[in-house]
């Protein structure tokens, strides 16, 4: 009996907590669809209503005002185009915030997430910041990646929940910013890559070489870079990167290589030449007998790359 008194209520095979989602771009819609998949009671809002009609032809619960979406649930799921357009949507809810958790899976910088942390604290609003890394046809499924960070308190108590997203959740520790600080990298790595992707695909386009053909070869790549992550995060984190396989001088000049051939072919090389520029003063300031990782302490500045708190 004592066992049966005891037992919760709201566990994984009874009670589905419910839920709401603030924002229903095309990232809401997928968050808000997997939390209804996986029978959490889901109430919606947006600005522009008609984008929840699917949804709520799936079963959500349609929400007039932010505040009526807000009072719906203990656990509100934000997703919308920045931190402006979030905390815009949460001031309209007014009071109904009070003593609901938030998690923020909007993306924007450390420094805005430390704000929304400060404009959560200031309301009475237990706030988790998050961030998605993979795309919206991700949700749902293993392929999904996400991060968290805040109180852990408030992550365990919603974990449950949130596990309704599917895929990888991380949780990265009680600094609010610790989510945005991974998104934000990430994202330059993603950005600066696929900015590369397109561009390689331009050059090979010039001399005659389709994307397709250069395929195959741009996969071997990706899967090098891959291959050297943890090699260079290691040296990185040590801060000794001796040019043994290769040196900063052979990279600045590898690099001026593809400006050139860019440039023959009337192509804009501005991205690249950005990257010289930087190869360059590396060497310039002593670096040129170092690896790639001789381009970190010029790409840091005077700052040393640490942003102030
Ligand atoms: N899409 C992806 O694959 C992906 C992947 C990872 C992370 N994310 C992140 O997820 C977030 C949402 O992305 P998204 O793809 O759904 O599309 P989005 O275009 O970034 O955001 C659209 C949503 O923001 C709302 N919105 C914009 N300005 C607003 C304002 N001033 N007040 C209230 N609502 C406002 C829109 O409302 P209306 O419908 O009324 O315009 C809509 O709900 C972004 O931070 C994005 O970086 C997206």
């Amino acid at each position: 009996l004592d066992f049966i008194m005891n037992a919760p209520t709201d566990n994984a095979t009874s009670v589905k907590r419910p839920v709401t989602v603030l924002g229903l771009g095309p990232m809401g819609q997928a968050l808000a669809g997997a939390f209804l998949a996986a029978g959490h009671p889901t109430t919606v809002w947006n600005r522009t209503a008609s984008r929840a009609d699917s949804l709520v032809a799936k079963g959500a619960l349609r929400a007039g005002t932010p505040a009526e979406a807000v009072s719906a649930s203990d656990l509100v799921v934000v997703c919308v185009l920045n931190y402006d357009a979030a905390l815009s949507v949460l001031d309209a809810a007014g009071e109904a915030t009070k003593g609901r958790t938030v998690v923020n899976l909007t993306a924007d910088t450390p420094a805005r997430a430390r704000e929304a942390a400060a404009w959560a604290a200031a309301h009475g609003v237990t706030y988790l910041d998050g961030a998605i890394m993979t795309p919206t046809v991700t949700i749902g499924t293993p392929h999904a990646v996400y991060l968290y960070s805040g109180p852990e308190d408030a992550y365990e108590a919603h974990r449950e929940t949130l596990n309704a997203l599917a895929g990888t959740p991380t949780y990265l520790g009680e600094d609010p910013a610790r989510a945005a600080s991974h998104d934000v990298a990430l994202l330059d790595l993603w950005w600066t890559s696929v900015s590369g992707l397109v561009h390689s695909f331009a050059l090979a386009r010039s001399q005659g070489v389709s994307a397709t053909d250069l395929a195959p070869f741009a996969k071997n790549i990706g899967n090098l870079l891959t291959s050297f992550i943890d090699g260079l995060a290691k040296e990185a984190d040590a801060g000794e990167y001796p040019g043994t396989e290769s040196d900063l001088v052979s990279t600045a000049t590898a690099l001026a290589h593809i400006v050139h051939a860019s440039e023959e072919a009337g192509l804009d090389a501005s991205v690249l030449r950005a990257a010289q520029a930087v190869a360059d003063r590396a060497v310039a300031e002593g670096h040129g007998h170092e690896n790639v990782l001789g381009m970190l302490d010029t790409i840091a500045g005077a700052a040393g790359g640490v942003a102030a708190e």
